[in-house]
This record gives structure tokens, C-alpha cells and sequence, in this order.
């Protein structure tokens, strides 16, 4: 395309969400407790002892929010289905009321013009099934695939497009290995059989979903992480190697290819043998895929050691890797941040679609999740201008133009998100929202980045 302001004619644009971040209503209608309700309630985990409540109340308050989507021009809406609600224990017995909720979204969605985008597992575990092993034990997977069936068969004729899993590197290692998300886990062993079920749970989700006969379109969301050596040196380019592998070839590897990467494997020997896989089992995790969601927020620089390095840029790279080894380190690029800490980079999107267009074979791929956090205010003009959120996402959607253009057959985005929501450890604090929310009133205010994103949608120009 010539005209670098315009996207294509056909190019997706949306907004994303997920169930334990913005409904609320936590013991509504039947809904069981999950692995979040659980550890919202461990004095420290979340950030000023936030809990799932109240949220945005976006179970009640869901057709007032699409009416805010149909203004935000919106062509796509990607939420997530919370398991607790259709099934209270996990497996079992299909507790319909929840179901009948995320019917009656879709149906309002539809009426509304806005194409429903389902995600199945956006991190919140039945807690009946943490206790019975979570993530780490095989039935986990099987029982994945039971609730990923029953949510088919209520929803498929209406929902094109189902994501499985949302981002199994963060429910494998934030919550197994670092334990700073639910269940809380540390343990290094487990953080590879949860990743391992989670990745074979995606694969008997999306066979599970197929059967159904739906006009079904199946895709996971994968948080690919851009891993640059810092340096030229040997040790270095080794470091990012490793990162890479088990930040991203871990996951992408079995998905794409059928095969878990041998230099990963070779590098956790001390860790696991992998006696978790079992025959089949990369095959099913290979199941083909009709799109690839890709969540990108921000590159990390990897570096062998912290030796010659300013101390004030190096952090410990405990979240990349497993403790077995020598170490590597965090190394930040000291460029400006958001209110995450995370540096803005936009080159990092561009990179991650060039990466995964040539690994997924030429499958749509499509932005399933980016953004920022930043400390909006309500100022007196009774709006939020935040034009710090509004350059990132211009920033950042330039580089997916960029990425069209160099072929990637990137076909919509969807900005994270919607509305300000509960950012997990970090609870109400860190605000990502294109719609400002007052948590104490529910009130809701289009952001200045929401109306650009709104004219945005409507043209597909650059506004
Ligand atoms: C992603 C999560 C999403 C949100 C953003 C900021 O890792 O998928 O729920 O918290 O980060």
C-alpha cells in the first residue's frame, strides 16, 4: 500500500478485555471462586488489597459499555469467559446462568454491529480445580477441553472467533516459577508441566471447539517477547539465545512446529526430563491454527552478566529464566517508560510480526493485545487527555503499518483495552483504558486516546 496514513480496506479494529479484570460481580448468578478470588485475598499479593471487586461492574453494566464500544466505532470486541461461572467446579455440572451472561453479550454485541472475539483462559482457574493440581497435573488440560465444548456449543453459532489460552507463558511462569500471579506457585518443575498442559489443553480446546460444526476460526494469544543480546559479545548473544528459548520458543515451538525447541530442552535438563509428554501430545498441541493473536507491550535487552553494566539499568532476569545456569540480566535501553515501568519501543512490534509472520507459515495474524498504562486524570473540563497513551498507540500502530507493508498478513488490532481495569498484582492502580473508569462511581469517560482511536476505527487513517 502506498498511502502509509491508511490501513487496509478490511483491517479489524478493537478492543480487549478480560473476565476477572473488568465484570465484578464475583459470587453472581452461581460463579465459583477461581484462582484469582483466592489469591487477591493473601495480605500482599495485590497492590493496595484490591480485590475481583468491584471492577468496572461490567457484568451488570455490560449493555451501557457496548453502547460506549458502538461510539468508539469499534468492529471487534475481545473478551474473555470466565470458567468459574460456567462451571462452578471446574468440571461437572454447567452452571447456566453464567453461561446465559455471555449470551446475552454476544447477542447485544451482534445488534450492536460488533463482531464477538472469545478468549476461553484468560488466567482465571476454577480454584476446585487448583486444588485438585491446577496447571501442573494432565486432567487439568482434559477438563479445559470439556468447559472449551460446552462454551462452543452454547456460543458457536454466534462466535467466529475463539482464543484458547492467553498468554501461557504468564499463567506458567508468573504464576508457578515467580508467584506473583495466581495460583502463587514457585516451583520450577511445576512452571513446566503447567506450560506443557496449558499448550496440550489449547490443542484439545481448539479440536473440542471445531467439533462443534460452529463457522469456528481458532487462534491463541501469545505474549511473544523481542529479546535483543545488549551486546555483540559471545556471552551475550548466548543469554539472549536462552531467553529467547524459554520465553518464546518454549510456546511457539510446540504450536507451530510440533516440537519442543532441543536446545530449550537441552538447557533445562536440570530443571525437568520432560516425562510430562506423553505420545500424541505434540501433535495435538500442533493442532493447525486460523490465526495467531499477538500481545506486545514492550522489548527487553538480555545481557550474559551485569559485570561492566550501570547498575542502575540491570534487573535480575528471574522471569526469563529457571534458576538452573548461569544467570542472565535485565538490561533497560533508558529510553522513557509508562507507568508500568516498561520502556516504549514501538521497533519491538515491528520485529515480533516480521518474527512470527515467518514462523506461523502465513496464517492471519492479528494484534490481540497493546497499550499502556499511564496516570490519567479527570481534569476540569471533565476529560482525560492523555496524550502520552495517544503517541503510544500512534507509535506503535505505525509499526504494524510498517509490518503490512513488509508483508506481514497482520489483519486487525485490538488496543488493550477497553476500559481501565484490575491489572492483576498491580490491582486498580495501573489504569490501561481508552474509557477512564471511576471505581467508586462506575462512571465512565472516553479518554482523548479513545476519540483518536474511535476516528481511528471509523476512517482507517491516521486521524
Ligand atoms: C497482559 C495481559 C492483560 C493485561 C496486560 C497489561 O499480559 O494479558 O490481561 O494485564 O498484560
Amino acid at each position: 500500500m502506498n498511502d502509509s496514513n491508511a490501513f487496509p480496506d478490511d483491517f479489524l479494529w478493537g478492543a480487549a478485555t478480560a473476565s476477572f479484570q473488568i465484570e465484578g460481580a464475583t459470587t453472581a448468578d452461581g460463579r465459583g471462586r477461581s484462582i484469582w478470588d483466592t489469591f487477591a485475598e493473601i495480605p500482599g499479593k495485590i497492590l493496595g488489597g484490591d480485590t475481583g471487586d468491584p471492577a468496572d461492574d461490567h457484568y451488570h453494566r455490560y449493555p451501557s459499555d457496548i453502547a460506549l464500544m458502538r461510539d468508539l466505532n469499534l468492529g471487534a470486541y475481545r473478551f474473555s469467559v470466565a470458567w468459574p461461572r460456567v462451571f462452578p467446579e471446574g468440571r461437572g455440572k454447567v452452571n447456566q446462568a453464567g453461561l446465559d451472561f455471555y449470551d446475552r453479550l454476544v447477542d447485544t454485541l451482534l445488534e450492536a454491529g460488533i463482531q464477538p472475539w472469545a478468549t476461553l483462559y484468560h488466567w482465571d482457574l476454577p480454584q476446585a480445580l487448583e486444588d485438585a493440581g491446577g496447571w501442573p497435573a494432565r486432567d487439568t488440560a482434559h477438563h479445559f477441553a470439556e468447559y472449551a465444548r460446552t462454551v462452543g456449543e452454547a456460543l458457536g453459532d454466534r462466535v467466529t472467533h475463539w482464543m484458547t489460552v492467553n498468554e501461557p507463558w504468564c499463567s506458567a511462569f508468573l504464576g508457578h516459577l515467580e508467584g506473583v500471579h495466581a495460583p502463587g506457585r514457585r516451583d520450577a518443575g511445576d512452571t513446566l508441566a503447567a506450560t506443557h498442559h496449558l499448550l496440550l489443553g489449547h490443542g484439545l480446546a481448539a479440536q473440542a471447539l471445531r467439533s462443534t460444526g460452529g463457522p469456528t476460526r481458532v487462534g491463541l494469544a501469545h505474549n511473544q517477547a523481542v529479546i535483543r543480546p545488549h551486546g555483540p559479545s559471545a556471552e551475550d548473544v548466548r543469554a539472549a539465545r536462552r531467553a529467547d528459548g524459554v520465553r518464546n520458543r518454549l510456546f511457539t515451538d510446540p504450536v507451530l512446529k510440533g516440537r519442543y525447541p532441543a536446545d530449550v530442552v537441552r538447557d533445562l535438563s536440570e530443571v525437568s526430563d520432560f516425562s510430562f509428554v506423553r505420545d500424541g501430545d505434540l501433535e495435538t498441541m500442533s493442532t493447525p491454527l486460523d490465526f495467531l493473536g499477538v500481545n506486545f507491550y514492550s522489548p527487553e535487552f538480555v545481557a550474559a552478566s551485569a559485570d561492566g553494566l550501570d547498575p542502575a539499568r540491570v534487573s535480575g532476569a528471574g522471569d526469563v529464566w529457571l534458576g538452573a545456569g548461569p544467570e542472565e540480566v535485565h538490561v533497560s535501553q533508558g529510553l522513557p517508560v509508562t507507568h508500568m515501568g516498561w520502556e516504549v519501543d514501538p521497533t519491538g512490534l515491528y520485529d515480533v510480526l516480521l518474527r512470527l509472520a515467518g514462523d506461523s507459515g502465513g496464517i492471519d495474524l492479528y494484534v490481540t493485545e497493546n497499550g499502556c498504562a499511564f496516570e490519567d486524570t479527570v481534569t476540569a473540563d471533565g476529560r482525560v487527555h492523555d496524550h502520552d497513551r495517544r503517541d503510544y498507540y500512534e507509535a506503535h500502530l505505525r509499526a504494524a503499518r510498517e509490518a503490512v507493508d513488509a508483508g506481514v498478513p497482520l489483519r486487525g488490532y485490538f488496543a488493550w483495552s477497553l476500559l481501565d481495569n484490575f491489572e492483576w498484582a498491580w490491582g486498580y492502580s495501573r489504569r490501561f483504558g481508552l474509557v477512564h473508569v471511576d471505581y467508586a462511581t462506575q462512571e465512565r469517560v472516553v479518554k482523548d486516546s479513545g476519540l483518536w482511536y474511535a476516528e481511528l476505527a471509523r476512517t482507517g487513517r491516521f486521524p
